[in-house]
């Protein structure tokens, strides 16, 4: 697996270290809040994961699936939610938990549901940000790394489903396209 990458960007240590401090900084801004955290599925995963476990204030993790990929490296442009919550949101601090901001259409379909559901305050963290593929007019209030425009691997970013379990965020060679 790890001889298909062909450039590891962002280290194993450089996202641990990131957690920590993304983890302390929403452990001030949610103490006492009791904040409801959305995982979009399945690629925040890891992060949501390791992320939490840094965040020392009660909290309520739930998840959504929507999805704008078919599991390619293209954008349909078409948002579906393939799993909704379980948890109502109406009168609460919501923080969205992403892997990446890439068109921004996911997101701007989930914020503007989220607010249609009258939450509280809906804030965003995303571990990766491509501002260069970006169509929608959102943006992160928390971003771990900005990524440049190519199509990246790893820490719960898949290519058809595969690389997700990868430690760090890479770049595939070029060859695992053409298979
Ligand atoms: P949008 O375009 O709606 O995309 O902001 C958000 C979702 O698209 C996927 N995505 C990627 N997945 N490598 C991936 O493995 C990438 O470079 C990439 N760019 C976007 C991802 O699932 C994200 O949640
Ligand atoms: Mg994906």
């Amino acid at each position: 697996m790890h001889n298909e990458i062909e450039k590891i960007l962002i280290s194993q240590e450089e996202i641990q270290e990131k957690c920590q401090e993304i983890g302390a900084q929403l452990t001030e801004e949610y103490d006492g809040r009791f904040p409801l955290v959305i995982g979009v599925l399945k690629g925040a995963m890891p992060f949501m994961g390791d992320l939490l476990k840094r965040v020392e204030t009660h909290l309520e993790m739930d998840f959504m699936d929507v999805s704008s990929y078919n599991g390619g490296m293209k954008s349909t442009g078409e948002v579906k939610i393939v799993k909704d919550l379980d948890t109502q949101v109406e009168g609460r601090d919501l923080l969205i938990i992403e892997d990446i901001i890439d068109s921004g259409l996911t997101l701007s379909y989930l914020v503007d549901l989220f607010k249609y559901r009258k939450a509280k305050s809906i804030r965003i963290v995303t571990l990766l940000d491509k501002p260069t593929g970006r169509s929608a007019n959102i943006k992160a209030d928390i971003i771990g790394f900005e990524v440049p425009d190519e199509f990246v691997v790893g820490y719960g970013l898949d290519y058809e489903e595969k690389y997700r379990n990868l430690p760090y965020i890479g770049v595939l060679k070029p060859e695992v396209y053409g298979g």
